[in-house]
């Protein structure tokens, strides 16, 4: 087997900045034949002269690859370059983001175990506590997300793993990743981190304690809405175990997704900075309006969190939700208004991205079982995109003539 998590490039990134990272970073071992871009190479299986060659890459003792569904050339520069951005020493990739946790959870959980999260993860990642982990004999808290020192006493029952997200999606709760994952450290246990919304542009887990971080790469990191995939990070041992996992289970990342995210991270940086702006900009201007009841965003002052975001984070993100006055019955009305947002079940994007919960993050989740999460029906999730932000708040404005 050949080792993608290893890369040569390790020691020069330390003295680059994130946007230049995000240009240059993994792509090196890739390239071929003086192509200045990743090819995507489309090859089940890689051919060997003879029997020595072909066993001394099989047992990892030369770099190379065997079969696709375990590691490609494409697949693994989209490795290297989220690799080197979290500040990972090895890194994996999958099919999508639920992939990612589905997979890190199986490989890492066995029955008997017991893992410690929030009420409040994404949808998907929800359903795996109260569905499937069960199913399997492993018991899952599920503690409040805004109640801190609840987490650190479930995690000091003792655990095996602590599942972090953060910011939450759709209501965008801050967790403090630094002393949720000294909590867990005391009891042996692994910390996991979907930095998902925060990208590694604005946080990074690993940093702050986390043993692995992963992403949606369909949100941020691919940034145009037209491409799924998931990622992985961390420390090496962890991550061969669930390397391993995929590898037989089978949810690899394709070449073409792996190029397309190689190609959009180019501008990752440029976008972030962007969206955390006019995210900011909206946030205040939301904040202000008699039709909105709530503003969820960690860059606002009157966040519940904003003093943990302000700490871990180098910026808020690009995605915000609100609630309006009217409800249900006013999300119905404003929605179809809106001139400059797909209505859709998405975030990240270079378009502007709205959607209620119950159609989008949570739509796995019955109203009760949102309600109990403390996802009111009357919110919108804001995925700010890179448009102007003055042409976002005419459009959100026009929007509430009927709120
Ligand atoms: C925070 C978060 N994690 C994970 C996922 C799942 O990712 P995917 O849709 O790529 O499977 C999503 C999807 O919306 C998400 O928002």
């Amino acid at each position: 087997m050949v080792d993608p998590m290893q890369s040569s490039e390790s020691a020069r990134s330390k003295d680059l900045s994130a946007a230049t990272l995000a240009v240059w970073a993994g792509e090196g071992e890739s390239l071929v034949a003086g192509a200045t871009q990743v090819p995507i190479v489309y090859s089940a299986a890689y051919g060997y002269p003879d029997v020595e060659s072909w066993l001394e890459v099989a047992l990892g003792r030369k770099p190379g690859h065997i079969y696709s569904r375990n590691t490609n050339p494409t697949v693994h520069a989209f490795e290297e370059k989220v690799r080197i951005l979290e500040g990972a020493e090895a890194a994996t990739s999958f099919a999508t983001g639920m992939a990612a946790i589905s997979n890190t959870l199986f490989a890492l959980l066995a029955p008997g175990d017991r893992v410690v999260s929030v009420k409040d993860t994404y949808g998907g990642t929800n359903q795996l506590f109260i569905d499937f982990l069960p199913r399997l004999n492993m018991q899952v808290e599920l503690c409040d997300t805004t109640d801190h020192e609840q987490i650190e006493a479930a995690i000091a029952k003792g655990c095996r793993l602590v599942y972090l997200e953060s910011p939450t999606n759709p209501t965008l709760k801050v967790m403090d990743i630094a002393r949720l994952s000294t909590a867990a450290h005391q009891v042996g246990a692994v910390v996991v981190t979907d930095n998902t919304f925060a990208t590694p542009i604005n946080q990074n887990p690993l940093a702050l304690g986390s043993d692995l971080v992963l992403h949606s790469a369909t949100k941020f990191l691919g940034g145009h809405a037209d491409v799924l995939g998931g990622v992985l990070c961390g420390d090496p041992k962890l991550v061969e175990q669930v390397f391993h996992y995929r590898e037989i289970t089978g949810a690899t990342l394709d070449p073409m997704p792996a190029y397309l995210l190689i190609r959009s991270m180019k501008t990752l940086a440029l976008r972030i900075r962007r969206q955390n702006d006019s995210a900011l900009r909206i946030a205040h201007w939301l904040a202000a309006q008699p039709a909105v009841s709530i503003v969820n965003y960690p860059g606002l002052e009157t966040h519940v969190h904003h003093d943990i975001a302000a700490r871990q984070m180098r910026g808020f993100g690009g995605v915000l939700s609100f609630g309006l006055e009217g409800g249900f019955e006013a999300v119905k009305r404003v929605l179809p208004r809106l001139g400059l947002a797909h209505r859709a079940a998405n975030l990240g994007a270079v378009e502007t991205i709205a959607g209620p919960p119950a159609t989008t993050s949570h739509v796995e989740c019955t109203a009760e079982e949102r309600e109990a999460m403390g996802i009111p029906e009357g919110l919108i999730r804001y995925s700010v995109g890179i448009e102007d932000a003055d042409d976002l708040i005419a459009d959100l404005a026009r929007a509430f003539e009927v709120a």
